[in-house]
């Protein structure tokens, strides 16, 4: 049989596997350690890295990878198991959230500076900063003054690691201040929001972070894992990644989804705000500023410029025939997704060691009535890559929302009614395929 028919034959008759689905994983679990530290749109749950980390690097020390790394998930996992890790990611505040997230710091040092940024809150002189104009947009002026003096008192924190910590907890309440419609999935004014005061709000996260990192820090202290190496990095995955062949042992990631999130839109707040403080971050001045440039870049935006090029896989070639049909810029977003992606699966198996493993996580959508078959995709394109014996997990993911549908248009969630509802994914893929 060819292998596009196996491949379907394969996906057809797949169960879904109870132990992958993670029913019973609370709250508490799926947010411990400093796994809660920031929000992050799409982010899967920590038991499913720990899973395929305990599943197929059993022993030793093994180098993971996660070329989509975004909040750091793959990496604080692969850490508390012992083994080394490194990350991309095209988002600098996936950078930055991930560098905090897998750094424990000592607890004491924590509480001390938490004194002396309150010292430095109260004797802040009324700095007024010269913002990017969308900031006005998205927080009054009194809470501006107040994230103002907040800013200044993190700045004076000498220690780099401590101060990005707080930056850290800054950049996620941005989002409670502002009147950004929380829970949304699109940036959406909520005309009818209260915001917060910014330093009680600031506070109660940073103290939740602050205990995080007290259970991290001592698991880690307790296992010998403090300083196994993790390196996180702002890259492009569809260009080449900066380390030599055969260097990984185990890669596990979730791709971004096509037309789904606007990763760039959703953390404006944060780039906005950094980006008009170019001398603290110098290069985040060109993302605020060229936001349009930078946005077009993330895999799976939509308004791109059309690419060309083999997509090496007879499923992709149906689905883009079937969504030029009904509606052609969709087709050129979803085509170049998949052009995209072939890249990324051949650099990770450049990367990878004969023997290594690539577990890809991955979810089918519908668009406009066409059946956009992303794991099935992967698989072809992985197999085309180079890679070999494929292993295909159907899990449930368990939806603990009132509703499972979101508006198109506001991403607010809605009813079953709303003629322009989504659904939200109800099973996703994991793909593992070994380099021979
Ligand atoms: C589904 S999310 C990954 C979430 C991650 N598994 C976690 O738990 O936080 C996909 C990520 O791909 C990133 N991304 C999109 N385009 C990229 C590109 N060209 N290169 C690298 N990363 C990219 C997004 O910024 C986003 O963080």
């Amino acid at each position: 049989m060819p292998a596009t028919a196996t491949i379907i034959k394969a996906f057809t008759t797949l169960k879904p596997r109870e132990e992958w689905s993670f029913r019973d994983a609370g709250r508490s679990q799926t947010t411990a350690f400093t796994h809660d530290y920031h929000r992050y749109p799409a982010k899967f749950i920590p038991q499913i890295v720990r899973k395929l980390i305990e599943d197929y690097a059993p022993s030793g020390t093994q180098v993971v990878c996660d070329p989509f790394g975004g909040c750091g998930t793959t990496l604080v996992e692969a850490k508390m198991l012992g083994h080394k890790s490194i990350g991309f990611d095209i988002n600098p505040v996936a950078k930055l959230i991930t560098q905090t997230k897998t750094t424990a710091i000592k607890p004491k040092t924590l509480a001390n500076t938490r004194n002396k940024f309150l010292k430095y809150y109260e004797n802040a002189p009324s700095v007024s900063y010269n913002h990017h104009q969308r900031i006005n947009y998205w927080f009054d002026e009194p809470t501006i003054q107040e994230l103002d003096k907040i800013y200044f008192a993190i700045k004076k924190i000498k220690n780099h690691n401590v101060r990005r910590f707080f930056l850290c907890s800054f950049s996620h309440n941005l989002k409670n201040c502002s009147r950004w419609l929380m829970k949304s999935i699109k940036p959406t004014i909520d005309k009818e929001k209260t915001v917060p005061n910014p330093k009680e709000s600031f506070l109660r996260h940073l103290d939740s972070m602050i205990k995080k990192n007290g259970q991290f820090y001592s698991t880690l202290a307790q296992s010998g894992y403090t300083n196994v190496s993790t390196k996180m990095y702002r890259r492009d995955s569809t260009k080449k990644f900066p380390i030599e062949q055969e260097m990984i042992d185990l890669v596990i990631t979730s791709p971004p989804y096509v037309t789904s999130y606007e990763y760039a839109d959703l953390h404006q707040l944060t780039l906005l705000w950094f980006g008009g403080d170019p001398k603290h971050f110098k290069k985040w001045h060109h993302f605020s500023n060229e936001f349009i440039d930078f946005r077009r870049n993330f895999i799976g935006t939509s308004s791109k410029n059309e690419k060309s090029g083999e997509f090496n896989s007879v499923i992709a070639e149906k689905i883009i025939d079937d969504l030029m049909q009904v509606e052609r810029p969709l087709a050129v977003d979803v085509a170049n997704y998949f052009l995209d992606m072939k890249k990324v699966f051949a650099e990770i198996h450049r990367v990878l060691k004969t023997g290594g493993k690539a577990c890809i996580i991955i979810g089918n959508t519908s668009l406009r009535g066409v059946e956009i078959l992303n794991a099935q995709v992967a698989a072809e394109q992985m197999q085309a890559a180079g890679f070999r014996k494929p292993v295909f997990i159907k899990r449930e993911i368990p939806n603990k929302m009132i509703t499972p549908y979101r508006d198109l248009e506001s991403g607010k969630f809605t009813g079953k009614d709303n003629p322009s509802k989504v659904r939200a994914y109800e099973y996703e893929y994991v793909v593992v395929m070994d380099k021979v």
